[in-house]
């Protein structure tokens, strides 16, 4: 792949976005190296949680590429979003916790990448937005709907009318971003929450991780009966019978995913 990296340290898988002179820029051809790395993340049987970061030292992604879509007809535009979008929906199904590492830049479809990941955490180098109305459109990667979801309506409204940039600090109190780094921390800290998870029983976080993003959009009493059915589902897990006798036993369970 050209713009895109994809490396495995044991169960935790760290995707790259590698095109640090656009600034890590979503063109078409990055989407599309997204999702085949995205597709060889869920065909690796060990793999327990994803990190996504952008190349180079000021950008995670600073959005879709503004030279390719300039001159887009409104069906060109169409598909780019539903490139864009399909990648986001990929993201949120995969059974495996989803993490941005927010080391610069995270802006427009940079901001909805991560938008679409489980938990971003950010360098205190990191500046959050969506700036597409400066460019006469509105974000396109989803952006409307998970900004207002994850801060709520007024503040996505803010937001996206005034297209202003906000540091990691006030992405943190807007409840945007999770925790702020110092730069050089920011991997290493994504990593221990990585390798924590991967710690935990794969099945029972694939499980917790759908019923939380379905949930999300269900009345409360349809969220609770999905959360009853995965929680007994559980128990028919190798799994729940590992991580239960271990407690017993008082000693750490060795989970496989079965
Ligand atoms: N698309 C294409 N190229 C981009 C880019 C983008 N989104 N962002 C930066 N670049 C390129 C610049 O054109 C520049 O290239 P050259 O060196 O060849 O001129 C290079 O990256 C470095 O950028 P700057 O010189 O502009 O760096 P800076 O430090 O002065 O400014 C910045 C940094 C504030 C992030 C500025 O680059 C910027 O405002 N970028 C655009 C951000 C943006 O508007 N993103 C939203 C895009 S629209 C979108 O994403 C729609 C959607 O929802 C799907």
């Amino acid at each position: 792949m050209e713009y895109v990296r994809l490396e495995k340290e044991g169960s935790i898988a760290t995707i790259t976005i590698d095109r640090p002179k656009a600034l890590n820029a979503l063109n078409l051809t990055t989407l599309k190296e997204l999702k085949q790395a995205l597709a060889q993340v869920v065909k690796t049987a060990d793999v327990r949680a994803v990190i996504l970061t952008g190349a180079g030292e000021k950008a995670f992604v600073a959005g879709a590429d503004i030279g390719e879509m300039a001159g887009y007809s409104t069906s060109q535009a169409l598909s780019f979003a539903q490139a864009g979008h399909r990648i986001m929906t990929i993201l949120e199904a995969l059974p495996v916790p989803t993490i941005a590492a927010v080391n610069g830049f995270a802006l427009g479809g940079g901001c909805e990448l991560a938008l679409a990941c489980d938990l971003i955490y950010a360098s205190e180098k990191a500046k959050l937005g969506l700036p597409e109305v400066s460019l006469g459109v509105i974000p396109g990667f989803g952006g409307t709907q998970r900004l207002a979801r994850l801060v709520g309506r007024s503040r996505a409204k803010e937001l996206i009318f005034t297209g202003d940039l906000i540091d990691a600090a006030r992405a943190r109190e807007y409840g945007l971003v999770l925790e702020v780094l110092p730069p050089d921390k920011l991997m290493a800290h994504c990593r221990d929450v990585a390798n924590k998870i991967a710690s935990r029983g794969p099945s029972a976080v694939a499980q917790a991780k759908r019923v939380i993003e379905h949930g999300a959009d269900l009345t409360l009493a349809a969220g609770n009966e999905m959360e009853r059915q995965a929680f007994a589902l559980l128990f028919g897990t190798q799994d729940q019978k590992e991580g239960m006798k271990a407690f017993v036993e008082k000693r750490p369970a060795a989970f496989t995913g079965q």
